[in-house]
């Protein structure tokens, strides 16, 4: 009873030298790692691969695939590779990782008796996980360079801006009867707030207009959200003094990292109304 556990990994090794004198032939597909032939590449491959090698299950039907470093055997190596490229980020395993043939010859193979692997999984571009397995998730993998959801977003003003930014953080001041700082950034029937911005001069700093499309640091209201309005009056030649706060002003500063992005992009988009 006790040499069991030693006589199954001889089973194995008895396997592969009869396999590697076995003539190469026709060979079934497969997925580097995916051991069960499942089709996925998971906890359960190293699993069957550890029983394999030392519970008496087995022989793998499709002993290239557990095979998951390609050294030609199959042994204790090939688990531990499995659990660190799973967990560990070590990287994809040698090809072929998303079905196909072993492009290094050894001695192991993948008989056609076994059930192989089915077409490639594609990669899913919104899924945070790397589906095809070449090791470049979501829209990192080529594959999704034409998907929708990874092609940039284009801003608009009234879609996006007004709504997300100028209305949330801005018109408690720049509306009237207030308008600090002779700014009425308020959309009424009587105010037209994307057309008070674009192509309009500010009054702090007047080689400046408020947006210029195209150009976020040639536009003054983009310099005043981003704290560089200081740098930018004395770069113009503009009095610093007038140059006043960072906005939105005092208390109330700043935009978050994310809401200055969406007003850059927009500017640097063409500033679409
Ligand atoms: C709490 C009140 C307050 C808030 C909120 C506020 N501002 Fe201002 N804003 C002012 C005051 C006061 C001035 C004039 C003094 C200064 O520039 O520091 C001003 C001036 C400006 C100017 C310069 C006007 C000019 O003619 O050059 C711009 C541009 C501006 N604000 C944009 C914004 C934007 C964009 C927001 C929202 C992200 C915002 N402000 C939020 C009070 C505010």
């Amino acid at each position: 009873m006790t040499n069991l556990r030693f006589i199954s990994p001889l089973v194995v090794v008895l396997f592969a030298m009869f396999v590697a004198t076995v003539p190469v032939s026709a060979q079934e597909n497969f997925s580097r790692g995916d051991c069960n032939l499942d089709d996925q590449i998971n906890i359960a491959d190293a699993v069957l691969s550890l029983s394999i090698l030392f519970s008496g299950a087995g022989p793998a039907l499709c002993p290239d695939a557990c095979d998951v470093n390609d050294d030609g055997n199959t042994d204790i190596s090939d688990p531990v590779s499995l659990l660190s490229i799973l967990f560990s980020n070590a990287g994809p395993p040698p090809a072929p990782i998303t079905c196909g043939q072993d492009p290094t010859p050894d001695g192991l193979d993948c008989p056609t008796t076994s059930s192989g692997c089915t077409a490639p999984p594609a990669e899913i571009c919104d899924n945070n996980v790397d589906d095809d397995l070449d090791g470049d998730i979501d829209c990192a993998d080529s594959d999704c360079a034409t998907d929708p959801v990874c092609l940039p977003p284009t801003y608009s003003y009234f879609g996006d801006v007004y709504p997300q930014v100028i209305q949330t953080k801005c018109t408690v001041c720049h509306a009237p009867p207030s308008n600090f700082g002779g700014l009425n950034l308020e959309d009424s029937m009587t105010n037209d707030s994307y057309a008070t911005l674009v192509n309009q001069p500010s009054a702090e700093c007047g080689s400046y207009d408020f947006v210029e499309p195209g150009d976020s640091s040639a536009s003054w209201l983009f310099r005043k959200i981003e704290g560089t309005h200081v740098a930018a009056a004395q770069a113009a030649g503009c009095s610093t003094a007038a140059a006043g706060s960072q906005m939105p002003i005092g208390g109330f500063c700043c935009l978050t990292p994310a809401e200055i992005q969406l007003v850059k992009d927009w500017i640097d988009q063409g500033a679409a109304p």
